[in-house]
């Protein structure tokens, strides 16, 4: 009956935005943050901060590749959870998905939503590629918070280049990886320490101020801005939904909470939303 309730208000909705973390992944393999397996248990948060990048460049890519090859070691793909998102976003139901997630995974559900034909040209790799898969996230309605962990970005000219490559060059000892300009590559990502894109925040909270619906879907809900931007649709008057397995901190101003696996709930409301 709540899933009922919440398709009725998505359906109804002017501006309906969902807001995810690792929870929408797990099911796809990728191990999420905190609990018994979560990556911060095998690894320390300490060693990954911004600061250490800065003072320390080669020994955050010794333990930055290690990291890499935890979380994103098989070709992970979208699962049931990202598609149905996918497909409401594409059909008109949601303005927005916003991530924490560093996957690109909403990004390739929403590639295949749209009949795998985003813009005919699809040479695999190579900059150009980069490039325009991160202007794809920015021009389409995905917006990735903590940036991509499929790239790298030259912290001294801004060159992005994809991931993989450069982790097997710092596996082949280039510690720290450069760029040709000199610059030293750093994961295209937000580290502990390092302040989110301005431009994609002030977006975020935005669309969490417009919104009269907002979805939190699979994220614990306890760092910053996910604690904070559910609560902001809230006393914007926003219906807000929270789907993760276990409560969260932010269960108290939401209009329903669903303690389910997210691969089960959300093609259930897309469902849902779809049918009538
Ligand atoms: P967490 O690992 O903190 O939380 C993931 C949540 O997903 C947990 O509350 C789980 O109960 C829930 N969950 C797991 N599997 C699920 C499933 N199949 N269905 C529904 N819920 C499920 O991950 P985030 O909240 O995304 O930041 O973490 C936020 C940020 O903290 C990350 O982006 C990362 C991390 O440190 C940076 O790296 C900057």
């Amino acid at each position: 009956a709540e899933l009922e309730r919440l398709a009725a208000d998505l359906r109804t909705a002017e501006t309906a935005v969902a807001f995810t973390g690792a929870g929408i992944s797990a099911p796809s393999g990728v191990p999420t943050f905190r609990g018994d397996d979560g990556v911060w248990e095998a690894f320390d948060e300490g060693q990954f901060t911004y600061d250490r990048f800065q003072r320390d460049p080669a020994g955050f890519w010794a333990d930055r590749v290690e990291l890499h090859r935890t979380m994103f070691d098989a070709e992970y793909e979208p699962n049931a959870a990202h598609d149905a998102l996918a497909e409401l976003n594409r059909d008109g139901h949601l303005e927005a998905i916003l991530t924490q997630n560093t996957d690109g995974l909403h990004a390739k559900a929403a590639t295949a939503a749209r009949g795998n034909d985003s813009d005919g040209d699809d040479s695999s790799d190579g900059r150009e590629s980069v490039e325009e898969a991160a202007e794809f996230s920015a021009r389409e309605t995905i917006l990735e918070l903590h940036g991509n962990a499929r790239r790298v970005r030259c912290s001294d000219c801004g060159r992005r280049e994809p991931m993989e490559p450069i982790v097997e060059r710092a596996e082949d000892g280039e510690l720290p990886p450069t760029c040709g300009c000199g610059g030293t590559y750093k994961p295209d990502v937000v580290l502990f320490g390092e302040r989110l894109p301005e431009t994609v925040l002030q977006r975020a909270r935005s669309l969490a101020r417009e919104s009269d619906v907002f979805l939190a879907i699979g994220s614990s809900l306890v760092v910053e801005p996910a604690a904070s931007l559910p609560r902001t649709a809230a006393s914007n008057e926003a219906t807000v939904g929270i789907v993760n397995l276990e409560s969260t901190p932010v269960d108290s101003v939401a209009d329903s909470c669903l303690q389910e696996d997210v691969t089960t709930a959300l093609p259930r409301l897309q469902e849902l939303v779809e049918l009538s």
